[in-house]
């Protein structure tokens, strides 16, 4: 599998392109930017570790070569400030996508390739791909809560001292202010999460509050998030890659799940080398299912006022 990496000279895509080379799990990486040197420097960086890491073909190039790509992600943006909500974003990064998208028009791309948008503010601009590109919404993903839902274990897990990768708990919605806390299904090495003794509504409150602010923590300490996104993305094109099908909370449009009809958002989706599969619908606790209805009309009013 070959995969395009846009804005590959930055820190969400370079990451990426690392998590990519560690994991082996793709052929060929592109690396592209509107800085080509970085991205010619970021290419020969990864070069330089292919006698260790796998037989992996790395390069930098234009949008022509994009044209065979099996995947175009997509992490070329503007970075949010610390104050800034991923909303507020919109405006400054919605003309900026478009000449990217219409590069890709440009340049060709094969009809089964997957779009994979991480830039933010990343359901409004999975939408607008899917409406830009006039491309099969099952060929066109966000990454959406996955990040959110991989700070939401870690940190889980670093406040009830267990094992991270057993802790399974779901973010749903939008990547952004309105995400949604699944309590209900969350569990830990098999064991219903809300039961464990010591983890009160409290302890579950702080984790979400503080999951909700970890890419604004990370813009504040470091500049912005690059290893935990970076793994986020790898952990999305390791079922396509592979074709072994993965139920995650990716973005993608909605098309009457949860009474929710057009909105690009994360619900629990079995995704694979064909793109989106199916949409899972699960009974949620009210204030749940309630906080998802919530998400979605609060993107409907972004992508709204968004100059398309
Ligand atoms: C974050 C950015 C990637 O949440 O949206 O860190």
């Amino acid at each position: 599998m070959k995969v395009s990496i846009i804005g590959g000279g930055g820190r969400v895509g370079s990451n990426a392109a690392f998590a990519l080379q560690c994991a082996g799990i793709v052929s060929e990486i592109h690396i592209l930017d509107a800085n080509e040197k970085m991205a010619a420097g970021e290419a020969l960086d990864l070069l330089h570790g292919t006698s260790i890491a796998g037989d992996q073909k790395i390069y930098a190039g234009n949008y022509d070569r994009c044209s065979d790509a099996d995947m175009i992600v997509i992490t070329a943006g503007l970075r949010r400030k610390p104050d800034e909500s991923r909303l507020d974003l919109i405006n400054r990064n919605v003309s900026l996508f478009k000449q990217i998208l219409d590069s890709l028009k440009g340049a060709g791309l094969k009809n089964d390739a997957i779009i994979f948008v991480v830039s933010n503010p990343v359901d409004v601009l999975t939408r607008l791909a899917i409406e830009h590109l006039k491309r099969d919404p099952s060929k066109v993903i966000g990454l959406g809560t996955q990040l959110d839902t991989a700070r939401f274990r870690s940190l889980i897990a670093s406040e009830t001292k267990l094992p991270p990768t057993q802790v399974k708990a779901l973010i749903l919605g939008e990547h952004g202010d309105s995400m949604v806390p699944i309590w209900s299904t969350a569990t830990v090495g098999g064991i219903p999460l809300i039961k464990l003794a010591d983890f009160n509504g409290t302890a579950q409150q702080r984790i979400f509050e503080r999951t909700k602010k970890s890419g604004a923590e990370a813009i504040e300490l470091k500049g912005g998030a690059g290893w935990a996104v970076a793994l986020s993305i790898a952990e999305v094109i390791h079922p396509i890659a592979l074709n072994q099908p993965a139920v995650l909370p990716i973005s993608s449009q909605l098309t009457g799940e949860y009474g929710i009809r057009n909105t690009c958002f994360s619900v629990p989706t079995l995704v694979g080398r064909a793109g989106v599969i199916k949409r899972h619908e699960i009974e949620l606790w009210p204030r749940e299912a309630s906080g998802l209805t919530a998400s979605a009309k609060a993107l409907d009013v972004t992508f709204a006022q968004v100059q398309k």
